[in-house]
């Protein structure tokens, strides 16, 4: 038996004024989608924006259903809405935000499925990924790839034959 272990650096941002300019934005059309979220029954309102890697800003919020898992997430909105709008560029960077403070680290957490679908398009492209998770513009959590909030994750290539 070997025991092994994973392990992935993160930043914790408590200004948004210590990011980059583009990122900064970023965070900012997220709170701004934010607004448009369709949350009646959890009362949880999330916004994202996705930044392609021309600089076009594609935004979601999370919208639900009184058939509750007809509901997506913002991240989900997001990725699909500029995926199908923009399908050959690629995806530099992911802003997913709330302010309802009802998170357990603060910042907003992405499902498993959320997870699933940012980790398929980063591994059908060539560059990582940047997360960026705001529960307040003095609370962000940056994180460089994907891949780390995904261990063993399955991409792609897993289902190539031998
Ligand atoms: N939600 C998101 O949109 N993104 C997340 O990262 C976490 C959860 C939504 C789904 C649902 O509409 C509400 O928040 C409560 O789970």
């Amino acid at each position: 038996m070997h025991e092994k272990s994973a392990t992935f650096t993160y930043q914790l941002y408590t200004g948004t004024n210590e990011l980059a300019p583009a990122l900064e934005s970023l965070i900012e059309r997220a709170y701004e989608a934010r607004e448009n979220a369709y949350a009646p029954y959890s009362e949880f309102k999330v916004g994202a924006a996705v930044l392609m890697d021309d600089g076009t800003i594609v935004v979601g919020s999370n919208q639900e259903n009184a058939a509750y898992p007809s509901g997506l997430c913002a991240e989900r909105v997001a990725l699909f809405a500029a995926k199908s709008a923009y399908p050959k560029r690629s995806i530099q960077a992911i802003a997913i935000v709330t302010n309802t403070g009802k998170t357990q680290n603060e910042a907003p957490s992405p499902c498993g499925s959320c997870r699933q679908v940012m980790l398929e398009y980063e591994a059908i492209q060539e560059n990582d990924i940047t997360v960026l998770l705001a529960g307040s513009e003095e609370h962000i959590v940056r994180i460089h790839k994907v891949a780390d909030l995904l261990p063993f994750g399955f991409t792609p290539k897993d289902l190539k034959k031998p």
